[in-house]
């Protein structure tokens, strides 16, 4: 049987992916912001998973503006990245998994969420941002993985509520999987930013540190949020973070958060950081999630990095 052994929840900064592009990670205002990812790729080579789920948002790269899907699930073998400007960015083509992907999209539907099935699809820094941050800037990616993107540039998004639910229904959908496959699943996108109008650059800190601090122990509290409190707490932009709650509705209720990383400001936008375990033993030989933590004493890695500069 596939599971879902952990989420991880990352902020997708397009300017993170040019510092990473144009090789700047050890000027002292990016090192900031990529130190505080080292110990996650620590994790993430132990936790070694065999698919991730990764959830984004496209940012009008692979959707114009004039088809805009609130749910969008990649069942292709493989994903280009995007040309969003300035040429695609030079990361490697990110394989899919048709397979499992296509098992979602059944359980999923029937389950009454309708998603759009994509066979061909490029990929933007909403997707290969976070993927960097956690697995580095290899040749070729670690793991296949299924992307699904979700609106938050066209209002209405989809709630808090709905997603928390989808995340659900996913979790379904990959342990009637056959395969014993172990899988990650990212959200990705916020914290607080607004890129545009009279607020532009607001960041709140305190909201963020109170959605990360529910995310990790009462999730359900922040599917209650509804889309003004996001735009009036956390910028226009700040709606991203439901997709965070796609990855936490795909895990236990009570999960073991193993590191947390926020810092203010990249670029424009608050970078928030969580990684959640399960708790649950999974059947069979393989270890539970915990175990494969190794390295990443507990302890040690609950301990938050909260680097806070200029936050208000
Ligand atoms: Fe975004």
């Amino acid at each position: 049987m596939a599971r879902i052994v952990a989420g991880v929840a990352s902020s997708h900064v397009p300017a993170i992916g040019a510092a990473i592009d144009n090789k700047q990670t050890e000027e002292p205002y990016w090192k900031r912001v990529f130190s505080g990812f080292e110990k996650s790729k620590e994790w993430m080579k132990e936790a070694k998973p065999d698919v991730a789920i990764i959830v984004y948002n496209d940012h009008a790269s692979a959707f114009s503006v004039e088809i805009v899907p609130t749910f969008a699930l990649g069942c292709a073998a493989e994903f280009p990245p995007a040309d969003e400007g300035w040429g695609p960015r030079p990361v490697p083509t990110v394989q899919g998994h048709p397979e499992l992907a296509s098992h979602i999209a059944q359980s999923v539907i029937l389950d009454e969420f309708d998603l759009t099935i994509c066979n061909k699809m490029e990929v933007d820094h909403g997707l290969t941002v976070p993927m960097n941050l956690l697995f580095g800037s290899p040749e070729e990616w670690p793991c296949p993985v299924i992307p699904l993107a979700v609106n938050v540039v066209l209002y209405p998004p989809p709630t808090g509520h709905r997603c928390y639910m989808l995340g659900k229904a996913i979790r379904k959908a990959v342990e009637s999987y056959p395969e014993d496959l172990k899988v990650v699943i990212f959200g990705t996108g916020g914290m607080s930013h607004q890129i545009s109008g009279p607020r532009a650059g607001l960041i709140n800190s305190k909201f963020d540190k109170a959605f990360l601090d529910n995310l990790s122990k009462d999730p359900k509290k922040l599917t209650r949020i509804p889309h003004l409190e996001f735009m009036r707490e956390a910028g226009a932009e700040g709606i991203e973070m439901v997709m965070w709650l796609i990855m936490r509705g795909a895990l236990d209720d009570k999960v073991d958060e193993v590191y947390r990383f926020y810092t203010v400001p990249a670029s424009n936008t608050a970078v928030g950081h969580i990684i959640l375990e399960n708790r649950r033993k999974a059947a069979g030989k393989r270890p539970a999630a915990g175990k494969l933590a190794g390295k990443t004493k507990r302890a040690a890695a609950r301990k938050t990095i909260d680097i806070r500069r200029g936050g208000r």
